[in-house]
C-alpha cells in the first residue's frame, strides 16, 4: 500500500514509521522545512525509544521518505492519514481543527482514483463529516472514503503499542465506498493478524467517540486512585496495596492504578476538557469526566504543599531539589506536566529551585522561569533542603541515595511516584513521605 502521512509530529512520524516497517511505501509530509530538513538528515525531532533505529532502517530500505511537498504523494496514495495537531482553542477548551481542516482542503485537490481519508488525529465527533463535506465540496468528483482510526499510543511505548496493540479502531461509515474502505484498513494492518491484535470496525462517529472515552477512562482511574491515595493518608492505609487489591479483580484491572502527582502529557488533559465541551454542547453533560479534570488540577496545584508538609516547615529560602520535568519517563515532552505547576508555586513561596530531567531540559528550560537548570542528579540535590521525585525516570530508582544525603543540606525526600520503600527510606536516615502510603 501507499501511504501519505500528512503531519509528521509524533503520532504521524510513529504512525509513519511503524507503516513502512510492516512493508508499505510511506510518505511523512510536514509543512515546517526544519522539521523535514532533520528527518532527511537522519534526525528524530522527539525523543521515543526505538524510533531512531526504525526510522533508519526504513528509509535505507526505501519503504520511508520525508517531503514538504505532499502533493505527489497524496496523488498516489491509497490511504492519506490526516495526523496534524489538534490543540485545545484558548478560551473555550475546545479542540481546534484549523489544520484538519486545512489538510482537507489539500487532500480534496490532489487525490487521484479511490483513496482512503484517514483521521489518525484525534478529533471529536463529527469530524469526519466534516473532511467529507470539505473534500466533496472541494472536489465533487472526487473518489474517496472519510475513515476515522485514532492512535492510542503512549509515549515512551509508542512502538510497541503500534506493533502490539490490544485492539485497532477503525470508524467507517456504511456508505456506497464502505467495502473498498474496508480492505484499504485491513491490508494496512494485516501484519497485526500475526499478533491476533483484533481490527474492531465500527460506525465513524462511533470511532471518534472511543477514543476520547479511552483517554477519559483512563484519566478518570487515575484520578480515582490518587483521591484514595488522599483517603489512605487520612485513615492510615496503603494506596499500593489498596491498587493491588482491587486491580486483581479482573473487571478493575490493576493497569493506570498508580498514584501521583496527576496526570498529565499531551492527550488526557486536552482530551478530557474536549470530551467535557463536546458533551454540554450536545446537552449530555459528562460529569464524571468534570470532576475528573477538576481534581486533577487541584491536585497538581497542591503537589508543592507536600513539600512544606515533608519539611516540617515553610519552602521560603530554602533550596528544593526536582528530579524528573517531564510528565512522564522515556519522553522529552513536557506538555501539561505536573512540574509545571510544582516548579512555579515553590518559587512562589519563596524556594530556590533546582533541577535536573534526563531528556527534558531543553524544553524544560524554555517553560520554567527561575529554575536553576543542573546537569546530574546529583548536581541538583547539591545542597537542597528538600528533594522532589517529580517523574519516575529509571536512573531516579538507581541513584546512590547515601552520596544524595551527603550532598543535601538535609536529607529530606517527597516522593511524588512511590518509587522508595518507606521503612527503607526511614532506616537510610531520610525524612520521608510518598503518596498515598500513611
Ligand atoms: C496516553 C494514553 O495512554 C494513550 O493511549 C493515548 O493515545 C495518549 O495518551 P501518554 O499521554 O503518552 O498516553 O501517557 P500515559 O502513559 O498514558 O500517562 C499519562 C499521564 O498519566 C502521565 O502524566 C502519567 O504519569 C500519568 N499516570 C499514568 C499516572 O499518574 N498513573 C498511572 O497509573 C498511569
Amino acid at each position: 500500500m501507499r501511504v501519505a502521512m500528512i503531519g509528521s509530529g509524533y503520532v504521524g512520524l510513529v504512525s509513519g514509521a511503524c507503516f513502512a516497517d510492516f512493508g508499505h511505501t510511506v510518505v511523512c509530509i510536514d509543512k515546517d522545512p526544519s522539521k523535514i530538513e532533520r528527518l532527511n538528515r537522519g534526525e528524530i525531532p522527539i525523543f521515543e525509544p526505538g524510533l531512531d533505529d526504525l526510522v533508519e532502517t526504513n528509509v535505507r530500505d526505501g519503504r520511508l521518505s520525508f517531503s514538504q511537498d505532499g502533493a505527489e504523494a497524496i496523488r498516489t496514495a491509497d490511504a492519506v492519514f490526516i495526523a496534524v495537531g489538534t490543540p485545545s482553542r484558548r478560551g473555550d477548551g475546545h479542540a481546534d481543527l484549523s489544520y484538519v481542516h486545512a489538510a482537507a482542503e489539500e487532500i480534496a485537490g490532489l487525490i487521484q482514483g479511490f483513496t482512503v481519508v484517514v483521521t489518525k488525529s484525534t478529533v471529536p465527533v463529527g469530524t469526519g463529516d466534516e473532511v467529507e463535506a470539505i473534500i466533496r465540496r472541494v472536489n465533487p468528483d472526487a473518489d474517496f472514503a472519510v475513515v476515522s482510526n485514532p492512535e492510542f499510543l503512549r509515549e515512551g511505548a509508542a512502538i510497541g503499542d503500534f506493533k502490539r496493540p490490544d485492539r485497532v479502531v477503525i470508524g467507517v461509515n456504511e456508505d456506497a465506498a464502505a467495502e473498498r474502505a474496508r480492505t484499504v484498513m485491513s491490508e494496512l494492518y494485516r501484519p497485526l493478524n500475526l499478533n491476533e491484535s483484533p481490527l474492531l470496525f465500527v460506525n465513524r462517529r462511533t470511532s471518534e467517540l472511543i477514543k476520547y472515552a479511552a483517554n477519559a477512562f483512563l484519566a478518570m482511574k487515575i484520578t480515582f486512585i490518587n483521591e484514595m491515595a488522599d483517603l489512605c493518608e487520612a485513615v492510615g492505609a496503603d494506596v499500593q496495596q489498596v491498587a493491588r487489591g482491587i486491580g486483581l479483580d479482573k473487571r478493575i484491572g490493576a493497569k493506570f492504578l498508580h498514584a501521583g502527582p496527576g496526570y498529565g502529557g499531551s492527550c488526557f488533559p486536552k482530551d478530557t476538557i474536549a470530551l467535557v465541551r463536546t458533551a454540554q454542547q450536545y446537552g449530555a453533560p459528562t460529569r464524571l469526566i468534570e470532576a475528573t479534570v477538576a481534581v486533577n488540577d487541584a491536585r497538581k496545584q497542591a503537589m508543592a504543599g507536600r513539600v512544606e508538609k515533608t519539611l516540617g516547615a515553610s519552602v521560603q529560602g530554602k533550596t528544593v531539589a526536582l528530579l524528573g520535568l517531564t510528565f512522564k519517563p522515556n519522553t522529552d515532552d513536557m506538555r501539561d506536566a505536573p512540574s509545571l505547576d510544582i516548579a512555579p508555586a515553590l518559587i512562589a513561596a519563596g524556594a530556590r529551585v533546582q533541577a535536573f530531567d534526563p531528556e527534558g531540559m531543553h524544553e524544560a528550560a524554555k517553560l520554567l522561569d527561575g529554575v536553576e537548570m543542573k546537569d546530574s542528579a546529583y548536581d541538583a540535590v547539591q545542597g537542597a533542603d528538600a528533594v522532589v521525585i517529580v517523574t519516575e525516570w529509571d536512573q531516579f530508582r538507581a541513584l546512590d541515595l547515601d552520596r544524595v544525603k551527603l550532598l543535601m543540606n538535609q536529607p529530606v525526600l517527597v516522593d511524588l511516584r512511590n518509587i522508595y520503600r518507606p521503612e527503607d527510606m526511614q532506616r537510610r536516615g531520610f525524612r520521608y513521605s510518598g503518596i498515598g502510603r500513611g
